[in-house]
């Protein structure tokens, strides 16, 4: 496993380690984030194709609730519930920064402590992020059990555009639970977004025609 450390913005700009034009910081700093994390001298989130996505998706589409899976910084979080997502869960391993970063906006937030891969909820979503760390995504599409997410809609980073083998591999897995797997390209990540049910397709059709 690897050591991530719960930085201040202040004090990652000040350290100069950083650009401060680094995609992460600016997304930080226009969410007001004061806490962010730093797994092996990177900025682990928010990236820019996730943030994007989860903004077009929540401003495109009507959520009424999300699960946020790795939530990190809680960046994704911050974007819905600006966007009018009312409910949203958030898990992750390690919750210190979300739940300071998130504080004015605890009331719309269900905090879970907890390894992704022992999560089991009965709870129905409109729509599920999963932002993991690249070394675990193997791990993921191999082991996890997504018969026990129930959503309409499940959005997965999987890395960079130019990874074709890597990508179709996920998405292969991805398609043994899903009936359809749609693969966005933004700003040179690589996304799948899934649909599990007959709403969640039509959201989906919905979102390709909008976006
Ligand atoms: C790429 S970051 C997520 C970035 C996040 N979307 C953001 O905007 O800050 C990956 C996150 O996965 C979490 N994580 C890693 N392994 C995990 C596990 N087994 N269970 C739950 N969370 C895990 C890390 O703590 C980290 O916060």
């Amino acid at each position: 496993m690897k050591r991530a450390e719960i930085v201040s913005f202040r004090d990652v700009i000040k350290s100069g380690r950083f650009s401060k034009y680094t995609p992460s910081l600016l997304i930080a700093k226009e969410l007001g984030l004061k806490y962010l994390i730093v797994e092996e001298n990177n900025i682990t989130g928010p990236a820019v194709g996730t943030t994007i996505l989860v903004d077009k998706i929540t401003k495109i589409l009507k959520i009424e609730n999300m699960l946020d899976l790795c939530c990190g910084t809680g960046a994704l979080t911050k974007i819905a519930i600006e966007n009018g997502v009312k409910k949203i869960f958030v898990l992750d391993k390690n919750l210190k920064a979300v739940k300071e970063n998130l504080k004015p906006l605890q009331k719309f937030i269900e905090f879970i402590e907890g390894d992704i891969f022992r999560f089991k909820t009965t709870e129905f979503f409109d729509l599920v992020v999963l932002d993991p760390p690249r070394y675990l995504i193997e791990k993921i599409v191999e082991r996890f059990d997504f018969s026990t997410i129930n959503t309409n809609l499940f959005v997965m980073w999987h890395g960079s555009f130019s990874e074709e083998g890597w990508n179709s591999y996920v998405r292969d897995k991805l398609r043994n639970f899903f009936d359809k797997v749609y693969s966005f390209s933004v700003y040179g990540e690589e996304l799948s977004v899934c649909s599990g049910t007959h709403t969640g397709k039509k959201m989906l059709e919905r979102l390709m025609k909008k976006w």
